[in-house]
């Protein structure tokens, strides 16, 4: 009797912990119990579909009505997904992470594009989504945007070992460990536009994303952060992915972006609209030497003496930068809202005459003021010990000389 009042409890728990995927703490126990459960329960399921398909060599029997024999990939398709051979997607079904576990190799031999957006993920830190050594060989594709995941660790996408794209957008990831993805040694392009878990503590927690071990992410090619109120970053965030040809940081909160020699190197695509830059230099062209394309639009550019240089620079290499009509002075009021690619030269940097004279004129004024000051009180100052020193150095002067005066008389 009171067993079975505890069983009905435990499965209670395990029932409240199904329904609140996003909070954890207190509760990630008993949910870790339930997701094994689960885990359990739906491989026990995919045991029996696959059992029921029927291998293709055997006639089907005369005994059973003819019908037209789905391909293993649909009998084996998770429901509220469609799939065919190399295809499944699962979009907005709210499907939690063993989702995956649903989508064995063994069924899927062909899979090479996955597309499971709108659902709740929630924690994926867990070692191999689709199961440990379940590999997915032929997947290249993965979209996993806009699933409520809250974690990743290194071996979260280690059976996806050739994996070229992956879209991690609309999330919102903190990361356990370093390095999640560099077990993805054919990753070329990686969405994570408003993928992070926000505030980002730190720049460091960047860094860790790309924190790749030599021959890791050597095809990583293109890396997207847009939208994630980054307001830092290291200087060497990016000098383990060598590879790196095309980088957006858009939309986010940076006001200077600096780069350790020799990183890099290959960027040629560099996306910083969006930002809260006031000022650029020119020596960002030194610092990227392949870079050919720069974002810049949508930023609060101060048109002032400081920048006169780079916008002279703007001008003439012209060709390489994108959204020049959004490229606009945000400062000084005569210049607000012009385009920096438009702006005469000549405006940029006027000193005011007004004020000029004005200060002048002030200048002049505390100075004129300051030395009759000082001629007023100049007698009632105490005299210091200047003075004293003074009189006795006079004193001691006149009594050398006095000294001085019979030397004559010894000739
Ligand atoms: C992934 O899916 C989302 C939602 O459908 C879509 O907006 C996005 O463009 C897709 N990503 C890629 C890389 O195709």
């Amino acid at each position: 009797m009171r067993l079975s009042l505890v069983v009905v409890l435990f499965l209670g728990v395990a029932a409240a912990a199904r329904d609140d995927e996003d909070s954890y703490g207190d509760e990630l126990l008993d949910k870790k119990e339930a997701m094994k459960e689960r885990k359990e329960e739906r491989m026990a399921k995919i045991g029996t579909r696959l059992s029921r398909v029927r291998p293709s060599d055997r006639p089907p029997r005369a005994s059973e009505p003819t019908r037209v024999l789905k391909p293993q990939e649909e009998a084996n398709c998770p429901i509220g997904c469609t799939c065919s051979k190399n295809k499944i997607s699962c979009v907005n079904k709210d499907l939690d992470a063993s989702l995956f576990l649903q989508i064995q190799p063994i069924a899927f031999p062909n899979l090479d594009t996955l597309v499971l957006t709108g659902n709740r993920f929630a924690d994926m830190s867990g070692p191999g989504l689709f199961g440990n050594k379940n590999m997915h060989e032929s997947l290249t594709f993965a979209n996993l945007s806009d699933n409520r995941i809250s974690e990743i660790a290194q071996d979260t996408f280690i059976n996806m070992p050739h994996l070229e794209y992956l879209d991690l957008s609309n999330n919102r990831i903190s990361v356990s460990s370093d390095n999640p993805f560099g077990g993805l040694h054919k990753l070329q392009k990686l969405y994570l536009a408003n993928a992070l878990k926000k505030p980002i503590t730190g720049a460091d927690r960047l860094s860790t994303l790309f924190d790749a071990r030599d021959r890791q992410l050597t095809h990583l090619e293109s890396i997207d952060l847009s939208s994630n109120k980054i307001a830092d970053l290291t200087r060497d965030t990016f000098c383990r992915v060598p590879g790196v040809a095309e980088l957006l940081l858009a939309k986010n909160q940076l006001s200077s972006f600096d780069v350790a020699k020799n990183c890099l190197s290959g960027l040629k695509r560099l996306d910083l609209s969006g930002n809260s830059f006031t000022t650029f230099s020119s020596s960002l062209f030194d610092l990227l030497p392949s870079l050919t394309s720069l974002d810049i639009s949508e930023n609060p550019i101060e048109c002032e003496c400081g920048m006169k240089e780079f916008i002279e620079f703007a001008q003439k290499e012209d060709s390489k930068f994108l959204n020049q009509d959004r490229t606009k002075c945000a400062s000084p009021q005569a210049l607000f809202g012009q385009s920096i690619f438009r702006v005469k030269l000549e405006s940029v940097c006027v000193p005011k005459s007004s004020n000029v004279f004005s200060n002048l004129f002030l200048l002049a004024l505390i100075c004129t003021v300051g030395f009759f000051v000082y001629r007023f009180y100049r007698h009632r100052i105490p005299s210091p010990a200047v003075f004293q020193f003074g009189y006795s150095s006079l004193n001691e002067r006149e009594s050398r000389r006095e000294e001085a005066v019979p030397e004559p008389a010894f000739l």
